[in-house]
């Protein structure tokens, strides 16, 4: 089944905003002739409106890295699917391992903020993925799995052709340690049978899984070239326009 292949970029909290609409124009001016891929990036939130506007009539679009799943309130300090809306963003990257880890983050916040960003119209990017203590207990899988079961509780199986997801094991983001293409793809199977289980295998074969950790332009080939690795989500590699132009390229 032909699916979605999807570049996409997270800066994290990286980029002043010079930087960031630097990094941009950079990506848009090297895009060229790059065919149907898709590419997103997810910039922080302060500079996403103005990076929106840099991308309108290209091919590139834009995501926030995290927001709140209320509508508005006094939730000092976050930020909401309306506003990311109002802002032009497309997408929402949700469940972030650092999010996870560094933040707390919890798979019912998750599964709130998924049904908030399809209320207002947004194209969820699901994050899942293992730790090492995990996977070396011989648990990786069914942390995987329950990662992805919590996500969608609830969602109605057509609310899922918006959704892409991302499988991110924690060892290998910001390490230099990437999955190799067979472990990656072997985690990807994992999830397409657990979205089988809750949607059906129409729905598990057409939505996109992307492969992040340590993406770079001398691994992309080979996570590319699995079946089901439908694109990246790239850290470290993406705050350089010509690395990620590179992996784009050659994925
Ligand atoms: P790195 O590519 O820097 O390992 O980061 C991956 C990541 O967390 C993307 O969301």
């Amino acid at each position: 089944m032909k699916r979605r292949e999807i570049f996409a970029g997270n800066w994290k909290m990286y980029t002043t905003h010079a930087e960031a609409m630097d990094l941009a124009r950079g990506i848009i001016g090297g895009m060229g002739n790059m065919g149907t891929r898709e590419v997103v990036l997810f910039p922080p939130s302060l500079h996403v409106r103005d990076v929106v506007n840099l991308c309108k009539g290209t091919p590139v679009s834009v995501g926030v890295q995290n927001m709140y799943f209320e509508k508005e309130g006094a939730f000092t300090g976050e930020i909401s699917p309306a506003m990311v809306k109002d802002a032009g963003a497309r997408f929402c990257l949700i469940g972030h391992s650092e999010r996870r880890h560094v933040f707390g983050e919890t798979d019912g916040q998750v599964n709130k903020k998924v049904l908030a960003g399809l209320e207002w119209g947004l194209e969820p990017m699901v994050c899942v993925g293992e730790l090492l203590e995990e996977r070396e207990s011989g648990r990786g899988e069914s942390v995987v799995r329950s990662q992805i079961e919590g996500a969608f509780v609830g969602l109605a199986g057509h609310r899922m052709k918006t959704i892409v997801i991302a499988y991110e094991p924690v060892w290998a983001i910001g390490t230099g340690k990437v999955a190799t293409p067979e472990m990656a793809e072997a985690m990807h199977c994992v999830i397409r049978d657990v979205l089988a289980g809750l949607f059906g295998g129409e729905i598990a074969g057409s939505t996109p899984i992307l492969y992040g950790g340590s993406v770079k332009p001398d691994n992309i080939k080979g996570l590319f070239g699995m079946a089901n690795i439908d694109g990246v989500l790239v850290g470290g590699a993406s705050l350089k326009a010509p690395s990620f132009l590179d992996i784009v390229r050659v994925g």
